[in-house]
C-alpha cells in the first residue's frame, strides 16, 4: 500500500521525468516558498504543460499565475544567464526585473485578451551577464488555459536572434563603411589625378627645363621647356627613349661637355653647375643647372635629373647694366674733368686777352728796335699758342663759343679731302665716303672741321708705316632709351676708321682725357679727342672709339640732326677788312687790363673810345648824354652783364651797333640776337667782327 502510495504520489510528478536537467531540478526544488506550491498540487493544465515544455527542445517558458511564475526548459535557460536558476519557480518580477516596464504590458495582455502575441527580432533590454545589453527575440506569448478554462498563464516560445541581428548591423555597419570607403577613395582618386594632371601641365608650361636620364643615359622625360632648348643650341629635339649619345654622336666635343656633368649626376651626386652650352652654328646660352639623383619608390637610384634655368638673357642685361654703369662713371669723370679746366682756361682767357692785345699794339706800333721787335714777335707766338690751348681746353669743357647752324656735313667732308691728304702724306691712301642727300646736322662748321683734322692727325700718327684711312657720313637713328650718351633721335654720324696700331685697353679708357697723350712730352698735347668730345656733347652729339691693339681705330662723331632750314655753309667768305665808320665806341670792361686794350685797338681803328668798368656805369654815362655809336662790351661782369647792357641800349637805341665779348660759351644769357667776339682776340679779328656788324646793321 504505502509503495503504491509512493507510485501514485511519483506518478503526480511524473510529467518531471524525462524533462531533461530542468526537469531534475524542478523535482529537487523546494517549492515551500513559491506561489505556485510543490508540483504535486498543480492544475492538471500546468502539469501537462510542463511536461510539454520540459521535453521541448525550443526555448520555452511559461510565466504561470497571475504573479507570472517562471518556468523553463533546458533550451531557454542559457537565455537568461545568470538568472537560472534562481528564476525557477520565482515570479518573473525578480528576475526579470531590467525589462519588466517592457514584458510586463505583453504577458498581461495575453493574459487579459487571450490573444497571441508574436514578434521577429524583438529587442529586449537585458540584464543577464552582470551588464546591460539589447538581446533580440523571436517570439511567440500565447493563452494557456487552466483546468477550469481560465488563463492560467503565457506560454512563451522564443529563440534569441540577437547573433544574427547583430551579425546583420555588423554587416550593414561594414556595408556602409565599405560603401563610404569606396566613394572616398574614387573621390581620392580623382582629386589626386587632378593633382597630377595640374603637375603634368605645370611641368609642361614652365620655362624651366627639366629632364630625367636613366643610367644609360637614354631621356626617361623631358619638358617642352627642355626639348626647346635641345633645339634652339643644337636644332633638334631629343624625346622620351632617345640616346644621349646618339643625340650629340656628331658633335663629340658637346658630347663630351655634356656627359661630364651627367656623369656625376648619374653617379649619384647632387650639384649645381652654371656652364655654357650650344652649338655656335644655333646658338650658345648659359644655363644653371640643378642635378639631382633619381631614385624608384623603393629607393633605388634609377637616373638623374636635371632642372635648368636660361640665364643668357640675364647675364646680358646684368652685362648692359655694368656697362651702362660704367659709361655714366667715364661721363661724370669727363664732367669733373670738364669743369676744372673750363675754370682754369677760363681764367687763362682772361689774363691772355691784356697780354695779346699789347704785344699786338707793340708790333703794329713797331715799338722798339730790331732786338725787341724779335721778342715781341716770340712774345706774340707763345702768347698765340696759349691762346689755341686754352681755346682747346675750352672747346673740351663744353665751354667754347659755338656757331651752331645746318651744316651739310657730305659737303664739308668732300672739301676737306685735300686738306687731310696734304696732312696725312703721301704713304696714306686716304678714301672720303659721303653719300648724296644726308639730312643737314646741327653744328659748327669751324670746328667740326677742326674735329675731323684733329682725328685724322690722329690716325696719320697710328699709321707710321701708312695704311688706309676712310672718312664717312651716314645718317644714323638711335632709338634705344638705353644708349648712355645719345638721345633718341636723328644723327648724322661722321667715322675716321683707320688701319693703324690700334689702342689697348687702357689707352682706350683714357683717351678722352684732357693732356692725356701716349705720344712722348712736346709730341701731342693731349687735348685732339677732348676737344672733339667736348665738341660733340657741346653740340647735342656725342664721340664713340672702337680700337684694338693692331686691328686698327674707328672713331664717330655724332651730330645732330637739323630740323631748321638749310643755311649757306658755306658762308665761309672772309669779310674784308674794310674802313670803318669811324665814331664813338662805349668799351665796358670790369678788367681795366682787358678794358683798356679793347680801347686801345678801338682807337687804332679810328674810333673815340669812352670806358667803363661797369654795365651801370655804361648806363650812367649814357643817363649824362653819351651817345655812341658801338657798344663792345665784356658779358660777364659782377652785377648787370654785358647781355643784358646791350638788350637795355638797343631798346632806346636801336642804332646803336653792339659787339659782346666773352670768355666761353655761356650759353645761357647770350642771346643769339647780339653779336659776339670770342677772348682773345687780336685786332684784326676785333676788325673783322665789327665790319660783318656793319654789314649786318643793327
Ligand atoms: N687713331 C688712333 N689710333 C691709335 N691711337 C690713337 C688714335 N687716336 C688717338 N689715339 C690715342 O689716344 C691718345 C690721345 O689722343 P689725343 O688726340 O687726345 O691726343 P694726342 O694725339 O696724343 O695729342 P694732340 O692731339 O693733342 O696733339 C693718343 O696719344 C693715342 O695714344
Ligand atoms: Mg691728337
Amino acid at each position: 500500500m504505502l509503495s503504491e502510495n509512493a507510485a501514485r504520489q511519483s506518478t503526480d510528478v511524473s510529467f518531471l521525468a524525462d524533462g531533461g536537467e530542468l526537469g531534475v531540478m524542478m523535482h529537487a526544488l523546494d517549492w515551500s516558498g513559491s506561489p505556485l506550491g510543490p508540483p504535486q498540487q498543480w492544475s492538471q493544465a500546468l502539469k501537462t504543460t510542463v511536461g510539454m515544455l520540459l521535453a521541448a527542445r525550443a526555448q520555452i517558458v511559461l510565466f504561470w499565475g497571475p504573479d507570472f511564475v517562471a518556468l523553463y526548459n533546458d533550451a531557454y535557460a542559457p537565455g537568461i544567464g545568470a538568472n537560472h536558476p534562481r528564476a525557477l519557480g520565482r515570479p518573473a518580477i525578480e528576475n526579470w526585473g531590467e525589462l519588466w516596464d517592457d514584458l510586463e504590458p505583453l504577458l498581461s495582455g495575453v493574459r487579459q485578451t487571450r490573444k497571441t502575441f508574436a514578434a521577429k527580432d524583438r529587442p529586449f533590454y537585458v540584464e543577464r551577464h552582470g551588464y546591460g545589453e539589447t538581446s533580440y527575440w523571436d517570439v511567440s506569448y500565447s493563452a494557456v488555459p487552466d483546468d477550469d478554462g481560465s488563463v492560467g498563464g503565457v506560454l512563451c516560445i522564443v529563440s534569441e536572434t540577437t547573433e544574427r541581428v547583430l551579425g546583420e548591423t555588423r554587416l550593414r555597419a561594414s556595408e556602409a563603411r565599405y560603401k563610404e570607403l569606396n566613394t572616398t577613395l574614387e573621390q581620392r582618386v580623382a582629386e589626386r589625378t587632378a593633382e597630377r594632371h595640374l603637375l603634368a601641365t605645370i611641368v609642361e608650361t614652365t620655362d624651366g627645363q627639366i629632364q630625367a636620364l636613366d643610367l644609360d643615359y637614354r631621356w626617361l622625360a623631358i619638358n617642352t621647356s627642355c626639348a626647346d632648348a635641345y633645339e634652339r643650341i643644337y636644332g633638334k629635339r631629343p624625346k622620351v627613349g632617345d640616346s644621349l649619345h646618339e643625340f650629340l654622336a656628331d658633335r663629340p666635343t658637346h658630347l663630351a661637355a655634356a656627359t661630364a656633368v651627367w656623369d656625376r649626376a648619374l653617379a649619384g651626386e647632387a650639384f649645381t653647375n652654371i656652364d655654357e652650352f650650344g652649338d655656335p652654328e644655333f646658338d650658345r646660352r648659359v644655363y644653371e643647372m640643378k642635378f639631382e639623383a633619381l631614385r624608384a619608390p623603393d629607393g633605388t637610384r634609377i637616373g638623374a635629373f636635371l632642372t635648368g634655368t636660361d640665364l643668357t638673357d640675364r647675364l646680358e642685361e646684368q652685362a648692359r647694366l655694368a656697362q651702362a654703369e660704367e659709361e655714366l662713371r667715364q661721363a661724370q669723370k669727363m664732367e669733373a674733368m670738364g669743369q676744372l679746366t673750363g675754370g682754369v682756361a677760363h681764367d687763362f682767357n682772361n689774363l691772355l686777352t691784356p697780354i695779346v692785345g699789347l704785344l699786338d699794339l707793340f708790333q703794329r706800333k713797331g715799338i722798339g728796335g730790331e732786338r725787341e721787335h724779335r721778342l715781341i714777335a716770340g712774345a706774340s707766338q707763345a702768347a698765340e699758342r696759349a691762346k689755341t690751348l686754352v681755346q682747346r681746353l675750352l672747346a673740351f669743357a663744353r665751354r667754347q663759343p659755338l656757331q651752331a647752324v645746318p651744316v651739310n656735313i657730305s659737303r664739308l667732308v668732300a672739301n676737306m679731302g685735300a686738306l687731310i691728304s696734304s696732312t696725312t702724306g703721301p704713304q696714306i691712301e686716304v678714301t672720303v665716303d659721303t653719300p648724296e642727300g644726308l639730312p643737314e646736322a646741327m653744328a659748327d662748321p669751324n670746328q667740326v672741321e677742326m674735329a675731323i683734322l684733329n682725328l685724322s692727325v690722329n690716325a696719320r700718327d697710328a699709321m707710321p708705316d701708312g695704311g688706309r684711312l676712310c672718312i664717312s657720313a651716314k645718317a644714323r637713328t638711335v632709338v634705344s632709351e638705353h644708349n648712355a650718351e645719345l638721345a633718341p633721335g636723328a644723327y648724322v654720324c661722321i667715322s675716321v676708321t683707320d688701319t693703324g696700331v690700334g689702342m689697348d685697353e687702357t689707352t682706350l679708357a683714357h683717351a678722352v682725357e684732357p693732356f692725356f697723350s701716349t705720344k712722348g712730352i712736346g709730341q701731342g698735347t693731349g687735348l685732339g679727342l677732348s676737344m672733339v668730345h667736348g665738341l660733340a656733347s657741346q653740340l647735342g652729339g656725342a664721340l664713340t672709339i672702337r680700337s684694338a691693339v693692331g686691328a686698327g681705330t674707328t672713331v664717330e662723331l655724332w651730330l645732330p640732326v637739323s630740323h631748321a632750314a638749310a643755311s649757306a655753309v658755306d658762308a665761309a667768305a672772309e669779310p674784308k677788312l674794310q674802313r670803318l665808320p669811324a665814331g664813338t665806341a662805349l668799351v665796358v670792361d670790369d678788367e681795366p687790363l682787358v678794358r683798356m686794350s679793347t680801347a686801345e685797338m678801338l682807337s687804332e681803328l679810328g674810333y673815340s673810345v669812352v670806358e667803363a668798368g661797369s654795365a651801370e656805369e655804361a648806363l650812367q654815362r649814357v643817363r649824362e648824354g653819351l651817345r655812341p655809336n658801338l657798344l663792345v662790351t665784356d658779358h660777364l661782369m659782377p652785377g648787370m652783364s654785358g647781355t643784358d647792357l646791350g638788350l637795355a641800349l638797343r631798346e632806346q637805341y636801336p642804332e646803336l651797333q653792339i659787339l659782346v665779348v666773352s670768355g666761353y660759351a655761356n650759353n645761357e644769357g647770350i642771346t643769339p640776337d647780339l653779336s659776339r667776339l670770342t677772348k682773345p682776340f687780336r685786332s684784326d679779328e676785333l676788325a673783322a667782327s665789327l665790319a660783318s656788324l656793319a654789314k649786318a646793321g643793327p
